[in-house]
């Protein structure tokens, strides 16, 4: 067996170095200098979506239940939870990063991807949920493809969050069919 080639790891003394001067700056490495900013910043717009995706699912939670469709509305009640999951992921790796994850809920829609919706029937309920996943998993497949391997442990995460995105969309689309 091989042993590992160091040049892979870019981690000469040097590198190690300036590591430990920034241990101080918690997980941020001085290697994801150059693009924090714009790694941050992609990771508050998915922030915001998933916010909104939160208040959506919850409205439609409750409707739902008005509506006397008890398993679908715990179905969004299950991705409303599943989503402000994802948005604790995201902020906690924004500050990781060393930086501020905007909650601010004036400017929450505008930023979000997908939409709020105020459907009072539970069909278009169901499409703008899918509808708003398929934003989703769009948007998260656009951002891993821009992070490349520039932030492994960011990218890993995002990884994680699509492939729960893409289980929501197929949710959803099954109801449509019923
Ligand atoms: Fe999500
Ligand atoms: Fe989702």
């Amino acid at each position: 067996m091989n042993a590992p080639d160091k040049r892979h790891l870019q981690l000469d003394e040097k590198a190690l170095d300036r590591a430990r001067q920034h241990l101080d700056d918690g997980a941020v490495t001085p290697s994801y200098g150059p693009w924090r900013d714009e790694i941050v910043k992609l990771l508050n717009g998915a922030l915001a979506t998933e916010l909104v995706c939160v208040l959506r699912y919850k409205r439609h939670y409750f409707t739902a239940h008005g509506l006397s469709a008890p398993r679908i509305a715990e179905e969004f009640l299950e991705h409303a939870n599943a989503e402000s999951g994802h948005a604790d992921r995201l902020a906690e790796r924004i500050v990781q990063l060393g930086g501020s994850p905007d909650f601010n809920p004036d400017s929450l829609t505008q930023r979000s991807h997908a939409g709020y919706d105020e459907s009072d029937n539970i069909k278009a309920m169901v499409r703008s949920n899918l509808v708003a996943e398929r934003v989703a998993v769009e948007s998260y497949r656009q951002m891993i493809n821009l992070i490349g391997d520039k932030d492994p442990t960011t990218r890993r995460i995002l990884e994680e969050v699509l492939a729960d995105e893409e289980e929501h969309a197929d949710e959803l689309a099954d109801m449509l069919k019923e």
